[in-house]
Parts: C-alpha cells; sequence; structure tokens
C-alpha cells in the first residue's frame, strides 16, 4: 500500500472482533491504534502476541509490526489517528434488547478526546446495536461528548457491523459476501467503502444506506440464517420419528431449489454462541415493541430451545439411568474455544441434573469451560480418555477429529447428530445412533 492510501486508524474494543479487525487493518498497511480498557489485552498487542485465540490472527499480528500498537489512553488513540472503529460488547438484557451502555461510555471518552483535534474524523460502530440507536442515543451521545456535528466537515459517523463467524473471522473480514454501512453522510460512507475496499481480496457489494435501514438488515440476516437452521432441525426431529426418512436426503433435495439454497440448511443440533440465540430474541422484541408481528423470530428460537431435549431424549432412550455419558464437544461451533450458549455445556448441566456420570472433552474449549462444568462433568484432556467408560458417546461439537474416533470395540453407544462418522469404522459391538438420518 502506498503511504499516502495508508490510513491512521484506531480499534476500541480489542476484542473476538476488534482484534481481528485491528490486526487485519494494519497487516495491509495501515497505522493502527488499539484501545481498550483491559491492560491485558493492550500489553499483548504491544508484545506481538494475540490477545485472543482466533485462526490467523497472529500470523496477521506478526506481519503488522510497528504498524499496530495498543493503548488504555483513548485520548492518545484518538489524537494519533483519523478514523475510529468501536467494537465493544452490546450485552443481551432481561428482555432480550441490547444493552447501549458499553458503546454510550466508549463514545463519550472518544469524543471528549475529538474535542482537542482538528480535522475530520470517521466514527464508526461496528458492535450489534438495536434498531433505532444510531439515530438517538449514539448519535447524542457523539456529539454532546465531541460538541462536533455528526455530518459536517469535521464528524462523520457510520454504522457498519461485521458478519463474521468466530474460527473464521480474519477469512470473513478478507472476503466479504457485501458491506453493510448505514451512514451519517455521503462523505463518511465514502471513506468506510474506500477503507474495506483495501482490505478485501474480493469485490463484494457495498450497501449503503440510512442507519436505520442497517441496523435492520444486520439483525435480519442473523434471524433468517437461523431460521434456516431451526428448520433443518424442525425437519430432522420429523424425519427421526418416521422409519426410513433420512434428513440429509431431504435437505439435499430442498435446497437444490435456487429460492432455498443449501447454505445453513443442515439438520443438526440447536445453535449457539454469541451472536445467533440473541438476535432472534432482540429481532422479536423489536417487533414487539412496534406492535408488529415477529412469530418466525420467536418460533425459530422455540425450536432451537427444544434441541437439547431432543438429545437428552435419544440418550436417556439408549442409556441405563446413572450410566456414564461422553459429551464431545463443548465449544459451540469448530474452530473456536468460545463456549457461549454451546449446547454442549447445556447437554451437560442436563445430563447431570438427571443423575448420568458426565465425561466431556473439546479440542480448544476444555479450559475455557472448565469453570461452568465445575461439579457437572469431568473434563478429560483427550476425546479416547472421555469415552473410555462411557457406556453412550455423544458427538455435539463436529470438530474433524470426532469423525475418525477410536473406540476399543466395547459395547457402546454412539449418537452422531451431525452425521459425520463413517459407520464402517465403527467396531461390531457398538450400535449407532444417527439422529433423523440413516447411517451412512
Ligand atoms: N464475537 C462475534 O462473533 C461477533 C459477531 C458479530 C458481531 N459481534 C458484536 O461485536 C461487539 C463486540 O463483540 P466481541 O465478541 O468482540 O466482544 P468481546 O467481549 O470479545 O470484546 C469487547 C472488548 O471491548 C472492551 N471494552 C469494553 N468497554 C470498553 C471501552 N469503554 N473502551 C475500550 N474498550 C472497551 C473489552 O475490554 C473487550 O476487550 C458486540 O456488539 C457483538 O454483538 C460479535
Amino acid at each position: 500500500m502506498s503511504s499516502e492510501n495508508a490510513k491512521k486508524i484506531s480499534v476500541v474494543g480489542l476484542g473476538k472482533l476488534g482484534a481481528p479487525l485491528a490486526a487485519v487493518m494494519a497487516q495491509v498497511g495501515h497505522e493502527v491504534w488499539g484501545m481498550d480498557l483491559n491492560p491485558e489485552a493492550v500489553k499483548k498487542i504491544n508484545e506481538g502476541i494475540a490477545p485472543v485465540q482466533e485462526p490467523q490472527l497472529q500470523d496477521f499480528i506478526a506481519q503488522s509490526a510497528g504498524r499496530l500498537k495498543a493503548t488504555c489512553d483513548m485520548a492518545e488513540a484518538i489524537s494519533a489517528t483519523d478514523i475510529t472503529f468501536v467494537i465493544v460488547p452490546t450485552p443481551s438484557q432481561q428482555d432480550g434488547s441490547f444493552s447501549n451502555d458499553y458503546i454510550v461510555a466508549a463514545l463519550t471518552a472518544v469524543g471528549e478526546s475529538l474535542r482537542a483535534k482538528t480535522g475530520y474524523h470517521l466514527v464508526v460502530i461496528s458492535s450489534t446495536v438495536m434498531p433505532g440507536s444510531m439515530d438517538s442515543e449514539i448519535l447524542e451521545a457523539l456529539a454532546h461528548a465531541s460538541g462536533k456535528v455528526i455530518g459536517s466537515s469535521d464528524l462523520g459517523l457510520c454504522y457498519n457491523p461485521e458478519f463474521i463467524a468466530l474460527g473464521n473471522v480474519i477469512n470473513n473480514m478478507q472476503h466479504p459476501d457485501f458491506l453493510l454501512i448505514g451512514e451519517s453522510d455521503p462523505r463518511a460512507g465514502d471513506l468506510l467503502e474506500s477503507l474495506h475496499a483495501s482490505v478485501c481480496q474480493n469485490t463484494p457489494a457495498y450497501h449503503r444506506m440510512n442507519f436505520i435501514n442497517a441496523e435492520i438488515t444486520k439483525i435480519s440476516v442473523n434471524t433468517y440464517v437461523t431460521t434456516k437452521i431451526s428448520y433443518a432441525n424442525m425437519l430432522a426431529e420429523v424425519c427421526e420419528n418416521l422409519p426410513g426418512a433420512d434428513v440429509d436426503v431431504v435437505t439435499d433435495a430442498v435446497g437444490s431449489d435456487s429460492r432455498i439454497g443449501k447454505k445453513y440448511l443442515k439438520g443438526a443440533i440447536g445453535y449457539g454462541g454469541p451472536c445467533f440465540p440473541r438476535d432472534n430474541k432482540a429481532f422479536a422484541v423489536m417487533a414487539e415493541r412496534l406492535g408488529a408481528a415477529g412469530d418466525i423470530a420467536v418460533a425459530t428460537d422455540s425450536i432451537n430451545d427444544r434441541q437439547v431435549d431432543r438429545m437428552v431424549n435419544i440418550i436417556g432412550k439408549h442409556t441405563a439411568k446413572g450410566a456414564c455419558v461422553a459429551v464431545l464437544g463443548l465449544a459451540y461451533k469448530p474452530d473456536t474455544p468460545e463456549v457461549e450458549q454451546s449446547q454442549g455445556i447445556q447437554l451437560c448441566e442436563r445430563l447431570k441434573a438427571l443423575g448420568f456420570d458426565v465425561y466431556a472433552h473439546d479440542p480448544q474449549a476444555n479450559g475455557y469451560a472448565a469453570q461452568q462444568l465445575d461439579g457437572i462433568a469431568t473434563i478429560a484432556d483427550t476425546s479416547t480418555a472421555a469415552l473410555a467408560r462411557a457406556e453412550t458417546v455423544i458427538i455435539v461439537t463436529p470438530w474433524q477429529e470426532y469423525g475418525v474416533l477410536e473406540f476399543s470395540g466395547g459395547n457402546q453407544r454412539l449418537v452422531d447428530p451431525w452425521g459425520i462418522f463413517d459407520v464402517a469404522q465403527l467396531p461390531e459391538a457398538m450400535a449407532y445412533i444417527p439422529m433423523g438420518r440413516m447411517a451412512k
């Protein structure tokens, strides 16, 4: 990147999303200041160490040497940069809506630091917010703290949420399907579009719009994807109860219809993680507040809530009371240690409550799950150790290594909700229970 194209960027919040964004921007040649209140994250960045676990992140930080620095001091980050991304938590509240408290606190500090700065500055909110937030609380907090007019020659504001999946964040940032930009004015949107173009290795569509449309779009993408997942799980449950039915055969054919598509149309178990489970709840709250109907979001959510029951029922049907069950997979998906809202942890809790002796394993998430599973499950260092004593083994997270488990040949049963295990590799004495599909 030529030096005149290199921008000066700050990233406020160096968590699961912010740290990869800072590294991706620095790697292509921009000058980046990371800012976080957590001194540990700042120290790690300054020592060249990834503050969160994410594929490729360590390499990108190493390739950014000299262009990626971090500080706990907002004034230092703002005075040295012209574009600021805010990627702080927006936790779900009791009613399911997202709180803007962290954003408002961060923007207050950003705005106060902007008072002392001359020249144009762009502030970009990447956190997921409730529709209506940008034009009210967020805009007001920044305008009040900075004393500047948003959409003027001094200050621009954009809403630019990311559509990434943990475990694939850097690749998703470099190859997005599309970029969503809610903008205060064209200058702000133009600058943000050019910045993304410098990072993308593909040529995505740019959807630029006002704040409210961007806020609705963000939340709609996740609620639509989860609707597809719940739809496939609904089909899986139906197939489970119809002899000869196979959900993979059905979804493969259904998904061939170009109006539908195969992505995320996979009958298995429920979704988890920091985003999917909370977005339908937020959508439903938004609709209810408006007096509109959010029924599909509510149904998607309640189908998802049934998926742990489905696993518990199948295990219960095939396992003696109090016997040992091995739960393989605690991360909410492969390639991440993240255990928030994980089906594996929920399953361990339910099985323990029903009196089973629970063993659990995950290739990356053992340490992250330890506190939640204290007194609930014995965490095994290896999958082999987890399944040694188990009467029933269930593969909850479809990690690649679980597709080639080695069983000792005892009288065990394997429940495989994702259909990832090659049944020909199973010892003869073992029973294979594919949920909603035929053994492959
Ligand atoms: N993680 C995901 O998969 C994902 C995907 C899409 C959108 N999002 C959204 O992105 C936002 C951030 O998510 P995350 O997973 O990166 O969160 P995170 O908890 O991993 O990281 C947030 C970081 O912000 C820092 N922080 C909090 N308040 C601050 C402040 N005032 N100033 C500076 N730093 C501050 C925290 O110390 C932390 O390091 C959320 O709104 C989330 O919904 C996350």
